[in-house]
């Protein structure tokens, strides 16, 4: 049988100790969630003879990694095995329907500028034109008036506003409340993929896996609404190399939108349908702690 010392009594007794269980102080709920973590890495180490050597480089990594944390959790499928649980929570509670969720990603701020209906998104760079504009609609298309729609992307280098100094305040960031025919307009520059940063530890990592850090050219959206459950998504522009193959996962292929050419500015035309709240907390984004601009 695997994981024989694990499973002994001294080590179970060993896990209650580690995770408070025999004290009536702390938050139970925490000491669950220590108490399964710990014990299925010691089975883990166990039933993978995780020599002593390994398990301290392991550390030693995850300490140097820490401010890249958050980076490094969507590229190990963190995020989006989130969506695909409450994609089956939404389809066991009956509440399917409206444009696919995907990924928040790192690099949202809060508190972007606001503009009724469109918006010129901050940038001082050089780059392709870019609108991107469409209709908030609820599941049977009539439009959504007073929808907030948030929009962040990156620079034509790839790079995010208050991540990246080179870029000013706030670039590439905006808030939309939808007008009477439920629209949005951005106008702005077409972003680039987005690439793990440079020699850094989430690159380090995912070379020891054979794999690339990058993200195709995204462009993200928060959607919020009085009575429609909250949305977080993103679409990623056709025909980049990297669409089908995100280090991110975030893809989804109703979220695969064509960037067109309409005399030398890039349309990219996304009409987002939401789903009706059940109750109030639906109305809100997840408690995920967030970057103040
Ligand atoms: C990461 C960066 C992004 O821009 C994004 O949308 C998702 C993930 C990252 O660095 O992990
Ligand atoms: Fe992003």
């Amino acid at each position: 049988m695997s994981a024989n010392i694990t499973n002994s009594g001294e080590i179970q007794t060993l896990l209650n100790n580690v995770a408070g269980l025999n004290n009536a102080d702390g938050d139970p709920r925490i000491k669950e969630i220590v108490r399964r973590i710990v014990s299925d890495l010691f089975t883990a180490i166990e039933d993978l003879d995780i020599t002593e050597s390994e398990f301290w480089h392991g550390l030693h990594f995850m300490q140097a990694a820490a401010p890249e944390l958050i980076l490094i959790a969507p590229g190990l499928g963190f995020d989006h095995f989130q969506d695909v649980l409450m994609d089956a929570a939404d389809e066991k509670a009956g509440q399917t329907g409206g444009t696919p969720r995907t990924i928040e990603g790192p690099l949202y701020v809060e508190n972007a500028p606001v503009s009724n209906g469109e918006a010129t998104l901050v940038s001082d760079e050089e780059g392709d034109p870019m609108q991107v504009f469409g209709v908030i609609k609820d599941e049977q298309g009539a439009p959504i008036a007073n929808a907030k729609v948030e929009i962040w992307h990156a620079s034509k280098d790839g790079g995010y506003s208050h991540f990246d100094p080179s870029l000013k305040e706030f670039a590439f960031r905006g808030s939309i409340i939808t007008n009477e025919h439920g629209e949005y307009r951005a106008t702005s520059i077409m972003p680039s993929g987005y690439a793990c940063p440079p020699g850094g530890s989430t690159e380090a990592m995912l070379k020891q896996l054979g794999r690339h850090g990058n993200r195709p050219a995204h462009i993200h959206f928060f959607v919020s609404a009085s009575g429609y459950k909250h949305l977080t998504t993103q679409i990623n522009i056709a025909g980049d190399p990297y669409t089908f193959d995100d280090f991110a996962f975030a893809t989804r292929d109703e979220l695969v939108v064509d960037a067109n050419d309409v005399d030398g500015v890039a349309h990219v035309n996304f009409d987002l349908s939401m789903v009706k709240a059940v109750d109030a907390s639906d109305e809100q984004r997840s408690g995920r702690p967030r970057m103040a601009g």
